[in-house]
């Protein structure tokens, strides 16, 4: 196959995946759980270079044009390119265009859905199938665990078997099965400071790390068994007791991390008021300042209505369970 585009989309940890057993392979200490969203997403084009013999990697801008994309983001796809290409042992030079359907590097998992999109674009190319067992592997070659999720839609929990972290993501329900929305405050737009790679890094420094460990496999079947249930008020629960521990475990690294501003913690207070108020809704932070409020389908206009005039919230977006990854006929040049 010559040209080939892909749509993949960013995911929402909801137990969070902090701290590595192997940096090298991006192998996780813990199982996380995650729900794919639907409007997040990266799309990728890759074709063989006609013009010259090294890489072209272009970012498609708002106005729709390709311009060649920024050192950093450059830096990330060689490096990703280098691994996918030893895997595949196919070394043709690239035309490779992306683009993001959300702000980049704020905490949104842009690098989930970008690189998980560059592998799949790349596997396809090299004759695999969208349902290869390998996609997720190919992925989190990038450096980026959560993009091992990002290949699978609806719930999603990485690894599949608790305890042997070389096990590929598992669905464990589909995005139908329960379509929560996903309310995104954009608190900062920004890159975030320290990257999620550097707080995995400094995770065991905290003192509370151990205990962490110790509590999550219970956590993670409890977040399971609600979400099979659909049982909003233990989800809610468990999803918030377990952002606030990691951002507790990172704020107690040493260096400390923050990663949270003022604005975020007001988000996080209003949120637990408008539960006690009797809507279904709670919150959950990744490795940066914006909150994702989650909330179920029947509540979710009462929910905005109450939230979109927060001062300090630059954007929402709005997302919702999703089933995953795309091929696509439409190409990005
Ligand atoms: C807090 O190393 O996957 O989002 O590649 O920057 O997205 P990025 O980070 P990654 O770590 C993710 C950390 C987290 C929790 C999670 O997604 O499980």
């Amino acid at each position: 196959m010559n040209k080939v585009s892909v749509s993949s989309p960013s995911n929402i940890a909801l137990i969070k995946y902090w701290g590595m057993s192997d940096a090298q392979r991006t192998l996780p200490n813990n199982a996380s759980l995650s729900m794919t969203l639907n409007q997040c997403v990266s799309y990728c084009t890759l074709a063989r270079q006609t013009s010259g013999t090294s890489d072209e990697i272009l970012w498609k801008t708002a106005s729709g044009s390709l311009i060649p994309a920024q050192a950093s983001m450059r830096r990330g796809i060689e490096q990703h390119l280098q691994q996918l290409r030893q895997h595949f042992d196919d070394w043709q030079p690239l035309r490779i265009a992306t683009v993001n359907s959300f702000p980049t590097g704020a905490g949104i998992a842009s690098s989930a859905s970008g690189f998980s999109a560059l592998a799949l674009a790349f596997a396809l190319r090299c004759g695999q199938s969208f349902n290869s067992p390998d996609l997720s592997r190919l992925a989190r070659l990038s450096g980026s665990g959560s993009a091992a999720r990002s290949v699978i839609g609806g719930f999603v929990q990485w690894p599949g078997h608790p305890g042997q972290p070389h096990c590929p993501p598992e669905q464990f329900a589909p995005a139908q099965h329960w379509p929560l929305h996903d309310l995104i405050a954009v608190v900062d737009a920004g890159h975030k400071n320290i990257s999620s790679r550097e707080g995995h890094r400094l995770a065991a420094s905290s003192p509370f790390y151990a205990a962490r460990l110790t509590q999550l496999p219970e956590r993670l079947n409890t977040l399971r068994e609600a979400i099979l249930n659909r049982d909003f008020d233990t989800l809610a629960d468990t999803v918030e007791r377990e952002a606030v521990e990691m951002h507790m475990i990172a704020m107690t690294s040493k260096p400390a991390i923050f990663y949270w501003q003022p604005v975020t913690l007001e988000i996080l207070a209003r949120v637990r008021q408008l539960r006690r108020d009797g809507l279904q809704v709670c919150s959950t932070v990744d490795a940066g300042p914006n909150v994702h409020v989650l909330c179920t389908p029947q509540d979710v206009s009462a929910v905005y209505t109450a939230l979109r005039k927060l001062p300090g919230v630059e954007q929402w977006i709005f997302d919702q369970a999703g089933d995953g990854p795309r091929q696509l006929a439409r190409h990005l040049f």
